[in-house]
């Protein structure tokens, strides 16, 4: 048995909300999808007729918002009507983690769950299955049921009622819409076969049913957490080795080439790297740390906190590096960096590995020339400067750095170029072209292992190579 879901409402317009509910409007076109939030701003630009003002930068995400919105896919700031008429809710919101107070810096910040929950208890009618999309620590569908009971009839004395389904989301940023479209698979954590076997039904519109997989809501819950720490420890494990590669004469993608072949270990997630980024490795591997002290298991958190321990130093030697082979200072040295946001095919700079190293040539005194192929001049200058006023129709912010539009633009007199993110043009670049730009003796730091260091060198450029060294 499966409940007719006529109306879907998704709380939170972001990086899941948007691509995840066009998608199931895509396919499920007999559903209407409303995709809320309390962000105007974020709201009006999923509304904009200018596709390239989306808030979201995703390959293939323009192209189903054609098709959907003002179809069956809509997006307000209408929260409580949504949520009224709604058969279905999946709650997409924020969870960073906590700035302050019990657990500041390691647990999940819930205020927004709360608040949600809230919202759709007053707000509810009839029966409405709640499906939590963020990801959670374990156990928080205890609370967003406690919450939910707390109001049991409508104000005209209809009888409300509630089931909680766990459903986390495995997108990745950059191919979010080939992930939600060809999911490894899809995980629904629950107690009532009903709403189970309702949510499936949904998914069962494109998604072959062997890729569904069940299980209680606590295992969902929990196994969102440790895909991510597992996938974060790998990256941590690569990098590690880069930097005892650079010691020793082996090269890291010739190391990741023979373990990857080996079908246990696997190819996939073995490229080294500045340090993972990101809005959620980090702050889900804290989560579990914060989870397993919280349970008295301080040996399987000291574990965990290793793979976040290793991503900091990573990405610190690599701006340590670059100030070793400029002579040791960077004082009015320009360097230009190529790439902002924390991985290619997004515009999204959460956690990127950029910023850091950025702020840190920054305060040894260089002048940076900042190019990104997606990344706004407003998105730097929040990031690194958190926005201090300055004159944004200069592009120059009244602190040490430059936003360039083109890469040619980012290399202009500049002592080094550092390759901080894998866009497919910094795989391209013509180094005679670049080389002329640039001032001798002229550095090229490649994190990526993108570039065509061979021809660099060939124009008289000086090349490191993460994980090979120079
Ligand atoms: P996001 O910050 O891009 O979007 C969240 C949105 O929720 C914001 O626009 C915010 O205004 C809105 N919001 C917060 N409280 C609200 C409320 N009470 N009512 C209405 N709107 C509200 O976040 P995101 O990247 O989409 O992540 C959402 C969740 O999904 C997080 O738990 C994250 O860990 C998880 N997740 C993210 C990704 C990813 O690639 N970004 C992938 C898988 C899972
Ligand atoms: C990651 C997971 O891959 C998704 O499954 C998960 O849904 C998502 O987090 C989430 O929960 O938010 P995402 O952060 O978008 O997705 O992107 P990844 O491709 O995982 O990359 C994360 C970071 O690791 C990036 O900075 C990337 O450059 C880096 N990385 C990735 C490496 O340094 N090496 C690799 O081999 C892979």
């Amino acid at each position: 048995m499966t409940i007719k879901i006529k109306n879907i409402c998704c709380i939170g317009a972001g990086y899941v909300g948007g691509p995840t509910m066009a998608v199931i409007a895509k396919h499920c076109k007999d559903i209407q999808v409303n995709v809320v939030d309390i962000n105007k701003k974020r709201i009006n630009d999923w509304n904009s007729n200018n596709l390239d003002k989306l808030p979201i930068y995703e390959p293939g995400l323009a192209e189903i918002i054609i098709k959907t919105r003002g179809n069956n896919l809509h997006f307000s700031n209408l929260v409580q009507e949504n949520i009224a008429s709604a058969d279905m809710i999946f709650i997409s919101v924020n969870t960073p983690t906590k700035k302050s107070g019990f657990g500041a810096g390691k647990a999940s910040d819930l205020k927004w769950i709360d608040l949600c929950a809230r919202e759709i208890s007053k707000y509810a009618c009839g029966h409405t299955i709640v499906v939590e999309k963020s990801t959670l620590p374990i156990k928080t569908a205890d609370t967003i049921k406690q919450i939910l009971g707390s109001s049991k009839k409508t104000p005209a004395g209809e009888l409300k009622t509630f089931s909680v389904l766990s459903n986390p989301e495995f997108l990745s940023e950059g191919t979010a819409i080939n992930d939600l479209e060809n999911p490894d698979r899809i995980l629904i954590g629950g107690e009532e076969k009903e709403s189970i076997d309702t949510l499936i039904s949904i998914y069962k519109n494109w998604v072959p049913e062997e890729k569904i997989l069940t299980t209680n809501i606590w295992s969902s819950e929990l196994s969102k957490l440790i895909s991510n720490a597992f996938l974060a420890q790998r990256i941590s494990s690569i990098n590690s080795i880069s930097a005892l590669c650079e010691k020793t004469g082996a090269n890291i993608k010739e190391v990741s080439l023979a373990i990857g072949g080996d079908k246990r270990i696997g190819k996939k997630f073995l490229n080294t790297g500045p340090g993972f980024g990101g809005s959620c490795f980090k702050k889900d591997i804290l989560n579990l740390i914060y989870i397993c002290n919280h349970y008295g298991l301080p040996e399987v958190s000291n574990y965990w906190s290793k793979v976040i321990d290793i991503n900091q130093w990573q990405t610190k030697r690599i701006s340590r590096l670059v100030v070793e082979k400029l002579f040791g200072t960077l004082t009015s040295k320009r360097i230009g960096i190529l790439g902002f946001s924390y991985k290619a095919n997004t515009n999204d700079t959460r956690e990127s590995p950029a910023i850091n190293i950025c702020k840190d040539l920054l305060e040894e005194g260089a002048i940076l020339q900042i190019y990104d192929p997606k990344v706004s001049f407003e998105q730097v200058e929040y990031e690194l400067e958190n926005c201090v006023e300055l004159d944004s129709k200069k592009n120059i912010s009244k602190f040490n750095w430059i936003y360039s539009e083109t890469m040619e633009k980012a290399s202009e007199g500049c002592d080094a170029l550092i390759i901080l993110t894998e866009w497919d043009e910094f795989s391209k670049i013509d180094w005679g072209l670049i080389s002329d730009k640039m001032r001798s003796p002229a550095w090229i730091f490649d994190t990526r292992l993108i570039s065509n260091s061979k021809e660099a060198t060939n124009y008289g450029l000086n090349v490191w190579n993460v994980g090979i060294g120079d």
